[in-house]
């Protein structure tokens, strides 16, 4: 049974890095309680120290999200301590860049599509009965630039992340009678590790290609990302369900 209480919980994965660490920092300044969740337990252990040193805001929680069991505890736990759930962020995301289509490797795909794609309903599997039986809640997913164009060397990758924009959407329309909102951002290139690596892999070709596809001349910053999926789930987005909020600097409009 979900106990009501009035401070606002979220529940954020990829918690522990980039993108899922800036946006615990703003639902905590917005007032929110947060659920901390990944697969690393240093690197999330490291992290919520940083956010919550006194460790009264926050949960940790280790939990891979293409593991059902492991999803499932980790909502528990987050209604457990907080009583509700309110924002759901499901970020948690590997990249797969490197071969052409034909020379990807089927561990590969299949690794990609478990935790980009996979991994982001399972969250949504655990989370919207909960949100069902408060009778509302917003979900916030991470989707991509790869998610709305074609991303040469990152089949994967964009067949995963179009899938989340589908699932974004097919979802939005199936709870927006029950007051339950299903967006998702998608970001272009994000100054974070993740993108470091993909660099370090492709090369100095690629990262130049890349400031000069970008229309601003610059990437992201973490924080960019996280106002938005913060103002997503805000109540300012009340009417707002189906969408995949572009940050990318202009990026596909291009
Ligand atoms: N960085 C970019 O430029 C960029 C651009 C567009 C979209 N994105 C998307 O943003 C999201 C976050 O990216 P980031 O740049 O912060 O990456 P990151 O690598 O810095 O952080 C990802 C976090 O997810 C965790 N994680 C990975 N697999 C997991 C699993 N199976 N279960 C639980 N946790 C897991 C990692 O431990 C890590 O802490 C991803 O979905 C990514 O595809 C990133």
């Amino acid at each position: 049974m979900v106990s009501s209480s009035s401070t606002p919980a979220a529940f954020v994965t990829g918690a522990a890095n980039g993108i899922g660490e800036a946006v615990v920092a703003r639902f905590l300044a917005g007032g929110y309680r947060v659920a901390m969740v990944d697969l690393d337990a240093d690197r999330l252990r490291a992290a919520r120290e940083k956010a919550d040193p006194a460790g009264e805001r926050t949960i940790e929680a280790v939990a891979d999200v293409t593991d059902e069991q492991s999803v499932r505890a980790a909502i528990s736990a987050t209604v457990e301590a907080f009583g509700r759930l309110d924002a759901a962020h499901n970020n948690a995301g590997i990249t797969s860049s490197g071969p052409n289509t034909h020379e990807l490797e089927l561990s590969a795909w299949q690794r990609t599509l478990d935790v980009d794609l996979t991994g982001v309903w399972l969250c949504m599997k655990h989370q919207l009965p909960v949100m069902l039986e408060q009778g509302s809640g917003a979900i916030v997913n991470t989707a991509s630039i790869a998610g709305h164009i074609g991303y040469r060397n990152a089949a994967a990758y964009a067949a995963a992340k179009h899938g989340v924009v589908g699932l974004t959407k097919t979802a939005a329309i199936e709870y927006a009678p029950q007051g339950i909102r299903v967006n998702a951002v998608s970001p272009g290139p994000v100054q974070s590790d993740m993108l470091e690596a993909s660099f370090e892999r492709r090369g100095a070709a690629v990262r130049d290609w890349y400031y000069a596809s970008s229309p601003t001349g610059r990437f992201a910053s973490l924080e960019d990302i996280a106002h938005a999926v913060h103002w997503l789930a805000s109540a300012e987005a009340s009417f707002i369900t189906g969408h995949c909020l572009s940050v990318d600097g202009g990026w596909i409009a291009q």
